[in-house]
């Protein structure tokens, strides 16, 4: 059902419609209604107050020390005193450093179970989240387990020989390398960082052949070899033959023959794959290691020093709880992860006499995604509810008006096919009228509202019905709110408008009181796709989401969780809407927090200018156009400077919802 007629809500909802039938409602219904439990991974849960509360390690290494929780709400009043309005992106450091102690103690313990003679050393790919805090989050936590930095681009390497030390972790070079990229890189060697190249063409090879003869530095190397295992999930064409990176192995043949000839064998140390991110089947994991195991073994017996093996990302993230392998899920836990790749190559390395080697793995998506949350308040609700009681029909009204006020009366459990059907003929016939200039607008007003009665009415004799009829799926949906959203989706969750990614979505607070609406979200770009209608409710995917009533002049949060990963610097400046504000929040033992940082998001002559205006000439501008209003007596001097103050206050002024 489609096209229903809004009624903007300007106060409290008089009447909600339940959800369930009105009883006793506690936080734990919310916590499974909503399944924090499931995608919260421990980190997040609602408290006994009804607010999501974060709980974080503050010791050393995953389980370290002390667990402690604050709430959110909490932290979203510390922003409002430090002047940061929403919609905010808050980054708890406390999960960066849980999550990187995590991922390097499950493969410690996996070698150790396993007997694995070599040792972990993970990388973080910049690309997945580029953030100044949030790179100097990684390499500070990373130092204790060795955890480099996979680079992409010259300006990722930049960062990398930057926030790295030489003694420290992998530098991982990925991607297109020009002649200023390699120089570089090379000349870090003298230092004693362990920079890798990673060939993912082969025309880099002459360029880094001639480069390391001119400085007199021998390289470190690494190839990427383009694996025929192809995984599922939404990245699945960065595997199988088709793949756009990678060497094929007539070209990993060319390249073992050119660097013997250049008695370069040595420098090739490390075989590098990667099969896509969020990969959610354990078994394309599997497949693709034993597969890159084979050329690992083939390798190191056509005489490369070999040593390393890097298995790219991949490691997935369960966005939707369901422990499952859809898109938004994975059927496997770290633990298994880490297990499985350690058990495969042993398996297929042990039976050739090749050394276990240092294993790397690029996981960018895992070790970020928890710990940065979307913050934003309710504006504004639109709902599809009938107004007043059964609407009475005068008797010279249009006939069509008369015959569908009269299926309203026959709504039954039996009859509530036949009454939609009619409903919906009646309503199309009618608005047909309307388009031809046959009936009046309160003819229609009056025709659309005694339609909303049927269809509630359908509902509500559907919610007692212990079998729905076919046909009504979508009918609860079709009726939901909108909630207006102070973001916008483009900017800061452009994957859920790119590739329908679903992320956990839920109300910050009111968790002890039911919620007792339906809504989708809509941001304030005012573009018909800056929504958000695929949501996570008692396990399952649902296009509308359980909400309580909004109350006019009551601040309603949401929260968009587990959004550290890709978000940030894929957003976009559609209608103009900048970076949200930014605090990053560091949880101590003893439940305080502090506000490492804070960030204004940007200002309307920051984004302007980036789509090259100068703000400073807009005002200019609009001074001369104000000018000649006062000559030309339309506006008084004391108007011209009111306009002239607002203009530069909008200048300076955030580019989201302001109270
Ligand atoms: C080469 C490479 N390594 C690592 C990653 C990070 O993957 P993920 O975020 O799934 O861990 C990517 C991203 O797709 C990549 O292209």
């Amino acid at each position: 059902m489609t096209n229903l007629p809004a009624n903007r809500m300007q106060k409290p909802a008089a009447k909600p419609r339940p959800i369930a039938p009105p009883a006793e409602w506690t936080v734990a219904e919310s916590a499974e209604l909503y399944g924090i439990r499931s995608w919260g991974a421990g980190y997040f849960d609602i408290n006994q107050n009804g607010d999501v509360a974060v709980t974080v390690p503050t010791g050393n290494g995953p389980a370290g020390g002390q667990r402690v929780s604050v709430s959110l709400m909490e932290l979203i009043r510390g922003m409002k005193h430090r002047g940061l309005q929403m919609p905010a992106l808050l980054r708890l450091d406390n999960l960066l450093e849980a999550q990187i102690a995590l991922l390097n103690e499950s493969f410690g313990r996996a070698m150790k179970t396993l007997g694995y003679q070599a040792r972990y050393h993970g990388v973080f790919p910049i690309k997945v989240n580029q953030q100044c805090a949030v790179i100097e989050e990684i390499a500070r936590a990373g130092g204790r387990y060795g955890h480099g930095l996979e680079c992409g681009s010259k300006a990722e390497l930049l960062i990398a020989l930057a926030y790295l030390q030489p003694g420290d972790g992998h530098i991982i070079c990925n991607g297109y390398k020009d002649e200023e990229f390699i120089d570089l890189a090379l000349q870090s060697l003298r230092l004693g960082f362990k920079c890798f190249f990673v060939l993912e063409t082969p025309t880099e090879l002459p360029i880094i052949l001639e480069a390391s003869r001119r400085l007199g530095v021998r390289p470190m190397l690494g190839v990427r070899v383009k694996l025929a295992a192809e995984v599922e999930g939404h990245w699945n064409e960065s595997s199988g033959d088709r793949s756009i990176f990678g060497l094929t192995t007539a070209q990993i043949v060319e390249l073992v023959d050119a660097l013997r000839e250049h008695q370069l064998l040595d420098c090739l140390q490390l075989l590098h794959y990667h099969l896509g991110s969020q990969i959610p089947n354990i078994r394309d994991i599997r497949g693709g290691v034993l597969e890159a195991c084979r050329y690992y073994v083939s390798l190191r017996q056509e005489g490369a020093a070999m040593g390393y093996l890097d298995l790219g990302g991949g490691l997935g993230v369960d966005y939707d709880g369901s422990q499952t392998n859809s898109n938004h899920s994975k059927n496997y836990s770290l633990d298994e992860y880490c297990t499985d790749v350690i058990e495969t190559i042993m398996t297929a390395l042990d039976r050739t006499g090749v050394e276990h080697p240092v294993l790397i793995s690029e996981s960018g998506r895992a070790t970020v995604a928890y710990s940065s949350i979307l913050l934003f308040n309710i504006l504004d609700v639109t709902s599809y509810e009938p107004q007043g009681s059964a609407p009475v029909v005068p008797e010279d009204e249009h006939e069509l008006v008369r015959n569908l006020r009269e299926v309203l009366e026959g709504i039954s459990i039996k009859t509530a096919k036949e009454c939609y059907n009619d409903a919906m003929f009646y309503r199309q016939e009618i608005r047909d009228l309307f388009r031809r200039g046959q009936i009046r607008l309160r003819s229609l007003s009056l025709a659309e509202n005694i339609f909303l009665h049927i269809v509630w009415g359908i509902l509500a004799v559907l919610q007692k019905a212990k079998r729905v009829p076919a046909g009504f799926d979508d009918l609860e949906e079709s009726l939901a709110d909108i909630y207006y959203g102070n973001f916008s989706v483009f900017q800061s969750l452009p994957d859920v408008w790119a590739i329908e990614q679903v992320f956990p979505i839920i109300p910050v607070h009111r968790h002890a009181e039911q919620p007792t609406r339906r809504a989708i979200l809509a941001d304030i770009t005012c573009d018909s796709d800056g929504k958000v209608d695929r949501f996570i409710e008692s396990g399952g995917l649902r296009r509308s989401l359980p909400v309580h009533p909004f109350v006019e002049g009551e601040p309603y949060y949401f929260g968009v969780f587990l959004v550290g990963a890709y978000q940030e610097t894929l957003g976009d400046l559609h209608n103009l809407m900048g970076d949200t504000n930014v605090a990053s929040v560091r949880i101590h033992a003893d439940g305080g927090f502090e506000f490492a940082r804070e960030m204004s998001g940007d200002s309307i002559a920051d984004v302007l200018s980036y789509v090259e205006y100068q703000p400073q000439r807009l005002l200019e501008q609009l001074r001369r156009t104000a000018e000649l209003a006062v000559r030309n007596e339309r506006i008084t001097l004391a108007q011209r400077q009111a306009l002239l103050e607002s203009f530069s206050a909008s200048l300076r002024g955030y580019t989201y919802y302001e109270d």
